[in-house]
C-alpha cells in the first residue's frame, strides 16, 4: 500500500477497532457475533438517522457542507443499491451499521469517515431500532383498526341473532351474536390503547448518547429529535444506550393482543365444530385432509391460536435478555432483533387475516337459536320474573331449581311447560311468565348499558363506528 492510498478502516473488520489487534477474528467468532443477517431489515432506518445526524453535524459546524453533500449523495446510492437488491452485504463487516458506512466510504471517501464524528454504534442502534419500530407500530394500530371495523360489521347484521352465552362453556343465558362480537372489539380497542402508550416511549431520540457518555461535539439533539419525528430526548446517555424496555412493552402489548386473538381463533374452531355448526368459513380460509375425504379444516384459526405461543415466548426472551445486564451498553442486547422482527411479522400478518377471515364467516342464525334453547338459558329470566313480583331472590333462585329439575326429567324447556305446571311451582307465577322465557324477551330485558338488550348492542355499534372512522 502506497502513501497516498487511502485507508478504508472498515475494508477488512479486525483493522476497524484500529491497529490494536494483532490477528483477525476466528471465522466462528465472526460467525457469532455478527447479526447483518438479521439487522440489514434496519436499513432504511439506519439511513434516515445517518442523514439527520449528518445534517445537523454540519448545521453545528462540526462536517462541511461539502462533506454533507457527499454523505447525501452516497446514501442516495446505498438506498437504491439496498433496493434493488445490488448492495452487497458483508458478513465480516458484522452489521447493518459498519455495511452501510463501510460503502458509503468507498463511495464517497473522507466525508464517509466523518459520518461516525460524535457517534456509536450504540446509540446508532438503540435509534434505528426505535424509528423501525415506530412504523410498524402504525402499520399494526392501521391493522387493529381494520380488525375491529370487521368484528363491527359483522355484529351490525347480527343484533338480533340469538345464540347461549356460556360461562364454564354451558349454557347460561342468551346474547346476541352482536354482543359476543363487540366483547372482542372491546379486547382489540384495548390493544390498540396499549399501543399507543407504548409508541410514545418508543418516540424517543437516543442519538448524541454516543458511545454510553454523551459526546464532547457541539450536537444539537433537538434538531435531530425534530428531523426525525421523535417527540422528546433520551435524557440519560447511560439509559439512552442500555435500556430496551421499549421493545418488551411492546411485545407485552403484542403478547394480550395474540392472546386475544387466539380466544377469538378458539371460538371460531368451536363454532364451526359439527356439534355446535353456529358458522361456517369460507373454502379459502379452510385446508382438507388427505386421507378424510370430508374433512374442512380451520387451519387459519388454528394456527393464529398457536402462534400466541411464539409471541409470548418472545416476550419471555426479551425480557430475560434485559435482566441483569450491568449499565451500559451490552452486546446481550443484540439478541433484540430477532424476537422483535418475528414478533412484529407475527402479529400484523395473524390480524391481516384475522380480520378477513372474520369479515367472510357465514351466519347459521337457526343452528344457534336451536343451541340457546337447550340449556335452560332463562332460567334467570324465570327467576328475576319472581322477584319483581316480590319473592326474594334467594327464594326464587331456589323455585327455579326445582322448575329446571322437572322440566329436565320431561325433556322439555321451561318455556315448554303449561301455565297451570308452572304456577304449581309459585304462586306468583302469572299469565305473562312465557314472555319472559323467551329467548328474545330475556335479550331484551338486559338492557343496562353494556346489556345484551339490541337497543343497547345498536347503541355500542354507533360508539364504535363513530370511534372507528
Ligand atoms: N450490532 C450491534 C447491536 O445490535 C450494534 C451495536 C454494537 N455496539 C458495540 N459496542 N459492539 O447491538
Amino acid at each position: 500500500m502506497s502513501a497516498d492510498t487511502p485507508i478504508n478502516p472498515l475494508a477488512n473488520k479486525h483493522q476497524a477497532w484500529s491497529a490494536l489487534f494483532s490477528e483477525p477474528m476466528s471465522e466462528l467468532v465472526q460467525r457469532y457475533t455478527a447479526s447483518v443477517g438479521f439487522d440489514k431489515r434496519l436499513a432504511r432506518a439506519d439511513i434516515q438517522g445517518s442523514l439527520a445526524h449528518a445534517q445537523m453535524l454540519a448545521a453545528q459546524g462540526v462536517i462541511g457542507e461539502r462533506d454533507l453533500a457527499d454523505i447525501e449523495r452516497g446514501m442516495a446510492q446505498i438506498r437504491a443499491e439496498i433496493e434493488t437488491g445490488h448492495f452487497v452485504w458483508k458478513l465480516e463487516l458484522e452489521d447493518v451499521h459498519l455495511n452501510i458506512e463501510a460503502r458509503l466510504t468507498e463511495l464517497v471517501g473522507d466525508a464517509g469517515k466523518r459520518l461516525h464524528t460524535g457517534r456509536s454504534r450504540n446509540d446508532q442502534v438503540a435509534t434505528d431500532i426505535r424509528l423501525w419500530l415506530r412504523g410498524e407500530i402504525d402499520r399494526i394500530a392501521a391493522l387493529l383498526t381494520a380488525m375491529q371495523r370487521a368484528l363491527v360489521e359483522l355484529a351490525a347484521q347480527h343484533t338480533e341473532t340469538v345464540m347461549p352465552g356460556f360461562t364454564h362453556l354451558q349454557v347460561a343465558q342468551p346474547v346476541s351474536f352482536a354482543h359476543h362480537l363487540l366483547a372482542y372489539v372491546e379486547m382489540f380497542a384495548r390493544d390498540a390503547e396499549r399501543l399507543a402508550d407504548v409508541r410514545r416511549r418508543v418516540n424517543r431520540l437516543p442519538l448524541g448518547a454516543a458511545a454510553l457518555a454523551g459526546t464532547s461535539y457541539p450536537l444539537d439533539r433537538r434538531k435531530v429529535a425534530e428531523l426525525l419525528g421523535f417527540e422528546g430526548l433520551c435524557e440519560n446517555s447511560l439509559d439512552a444506550v442500555s435500556d430496551r424496555d421499549f421493545a418488551i412493552e411492546f411485545a407485552a402489548f403484542a403478547s394480550l393482543v395474540m392472546v386475544h386473538v387466539s380466544r377469538l381463533a378458539e371460538e371460531i374452531v368451536l363454532w364451526m365444530n359439527q356439534n355446535f355448526g353456529f358458522i361456517d368459513l369460507a373454502d379459502r380460509y379452510c385446508t382438507g385432509s388427505s386421507i378424510m375425504p370430508q374433512k374442512r379444516n380451520p387451519d387459519v384459526a388454528e394456527l393464529a391460536r398457536g402462534k400466541s405461543g411464539r409471541v409470548v415466548g418472545h416476550l419471555m426472551a426479551l425480557i430475560t435478555l434485559m435482566k441483569g445486564q450491568p449499565l451500559t451498553y451490552n452486546k446481550d442486547n443484540q439478541e433484540d432483533k430477532e424476537p422483535l422482527f418475528d414478533t412484529v411479522d407475527t402479529v400484523a400478518d395473524t390480524l391481516r387475516i384475522m380480520a378477513e377471515m372474520a369479515a367472510g364467516i357465514v351466519v347459521k342464525p337457526e343452528a344457534m337459536e336451536r343451541a340457546a334453547r337447550r340449556g335452560y338459558a332463562t332460567a334467570t329470566d324465570l327467576a328475576d320474573y319472581l322477584a319483581k313480583k316480590g319473592v326474594p331472590f334467594r327464594d326464587a333462585h331456589e323455585v327455579v331449581a326445582h322448575a329446571v329439575k322437572v322440566a329436565m326429567q320431561r325433556g322439555l324447556d321451561l318455556a315448554e311447560l303449561p301455565l297451570p305446571e308452572l304456577q304449581a311451582f309459585h304462586p306468583q307465577v302469572g299469565a305473562d311468565v312465557h314472555e319472559a322465557l323467551t329467548l328474545r324477551g330475556s335479550m331484551a330485558a338486559r338492557a343496562v348499558v353494556g346489556g345484551t338488550a339490541p337497543a343497547q348492542v345498536q347503541l355500542q355499534i354507533e360508539r364504535h363506528r363513530a370511534r372507528l372512522g
